[in-house]
């Protein structure tokens, strides 16, 4: 079925109802037959109906390896694998979809970079340019690459709402960094980064530019061309894809200079005993079987979240941070709400302690009346260190979320504070 066909027009505002249909999940009870009140997608998105398709069509009509068989449905494994490439150019607005390499996810995006990219250009006493707000596959994989080449790492700080201190930025882009790393999404406060002053910026010291868009691509428009990035990484699972897909773009040249990450069958065009020589790009970074059916289901999801337009999925979502945030401080006074209050630099996440609970028991008692948060330190340890928070519990919102999902959340608030002797 067109992807068009399942999903609302393309104006006006989404109808999240419409779009639940798509999602089978969504209509599903808990164990203790709840309705499923999804709140967690900035960990992982649920998927429609169109990818589990296309998944369940690759395994049951065309399965087979790509690249490789001459034969009918290995030609057309292939061409599906390919056009996959195609939209997730499209929808990140890639210039050359040769540019777009498949990965499992942001976290071996990232890794791609810093052991390619990292070992050949950072050398002793150059400078990496990170955020306190970093989620920790955009912070381990350089803190190994500086300590192995004797580099140093560099943050950029937050206020204490959670946004980037740009004028500390401007001090530390006078270290001349090699490459300045960043979110454009925060994983845990929501924050929406200005991506594009930022590249500039960094662009003018003389540093190349990672972003980290795992958090971006199922809410905001990306286009990779006006932010003018070099690096742009991110996973498909949480943008309604399957898991174990995902992709790194970048500049071709780039691509063209960097070294083999992984090494194996697929990335090579000729192979001797004591010399081999790569494959072209993308291929050259695609060692061995690919994910095969997940990056077709990627594919399928960049369609349709192009389908419903993303400045609609945006003002979707900021309409609903824009109900759920004074609801919750009108219902719950006492909750602590961290992040920017103004929207319109944040996404739909929403971090909250409950004054004398702790998050996990939050997430426990919100999970027995169906509702599903996060608890923890959602991969930002260094985030939460700077907030002084030991965790928190987070609530977040994809295209199918809707406002009886945020009522669900307030009065599993009330529910939580009454199991534990909590005045309202
Ligand atoms: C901002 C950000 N970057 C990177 C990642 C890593 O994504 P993955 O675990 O899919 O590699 C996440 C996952 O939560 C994230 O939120």
């Amino acid at each position: 079925m067109a992807v068009e066909a399942l999903v609302t027009p393309a104006a006006g505002p989404l109808d999240p109802e419409e779009i639940r249909k798509d999602f089978p999940i969504l209509s599903t009870l808990t164990s203790r037959g709840r309705p499923l009140v999804y709140l967690d997608s900035a960990s992982s998105s649920q998927k429609p109906q169109a990818v589990i398709d296309a998944v369940t069509e690759f395994n049951t009509t065309y399965n087979a390896n790509v690249h490789r068989g001459i034969y009918e449905i290995g030609e057309r494994s292939t061409a599906a694998y390919e056009a996959a490439r195609k939209s997730v150019a499209r929808f990140i607005n890639a210039p050359d979809h040769h540019e777009v390499i498949f990965t499992r996810n942001a976290t071996e995006a990232i890794n791609l970079v810093a052991y390619s990219w990292g070992r050949r250009n950072i050398r002793r006493g150059d400078a990496i340019v990170l955020t306190e707000m970093e989620h920790h596959a955009n912070l381990v994989p350089w803190q190994l690459l500086v300590q192995e080449q004797d580099g140093d790492l560099e943050f950029i700080p937050i206020t204490d709402d959670g946004v980037l201190r740009l004028e500390v930025f401007e001090v530390l882009l006078k270290l001349r960094p090699k490459l300045v790393a960043f979110t454009h999404v925060s994983n845990t406060l929501g924050t929406i980064n200005p991506v594009v002053e930022m590249t500039r910026m960094a662009h003018e010291a003389g540093a190349l530019v990672l972003v980290d868009g795992a958090q971006a691509v199922p809410h905001v428009p990306v286009d990779v061309q006006a932010i003018g990035c070099d690096f742009y990484a991110f996973s498909g699972h949480k943008m309604l894809a399957p898991t174990g897909s995902g992709a790194l773009w970048a500049r071709r040249e780039l691509l063209e200079a960097m070294p083999p990450f992984l090494a194996g069958g697929e990335m090579i065009r000729e192979v001797h005993l004591r010399r081999s020589e790569w494959n072209s790009i993308p291929w050259k970074f695609e060692a061995g079987t690919p994910a095969i059916a997940e990056e077709i289901g990627m594919g399928v999801a960049a369609e349709y979240l192009m389908a419903l337009g993303m400045d609609r999925v945006q003002a979707h979502e900021r309409a609903l941070l824009d109900y759920a945030l004074p609801r919750l401080q009108a219902a719950h006074p006492d909750v602590a709400l961290y992040g920017p209050m103004d929207t319109s630099i944040r996404g739909g996440v929403i971090p909250f302690n409950i004054p004398g609970v702790h998050p996990h028991d939050v997430a426990q008692v919100l999970d027995r009346v169906g509702v599903a948060v996060r608890a923890g330190h959602h991969c930002t340890m260094p985030l939460h260190e700077r907030l002084d928070l030991p965790a928190t519990a987070r609530a977040s919102f994809n295209v199918y979320s809707t406002r009886s999902d945020v009522d669900a959340l307030v009065d599993g608030i009330t529910e939580v504070k009454r199991v534990f002797g909590i005045q309202a």
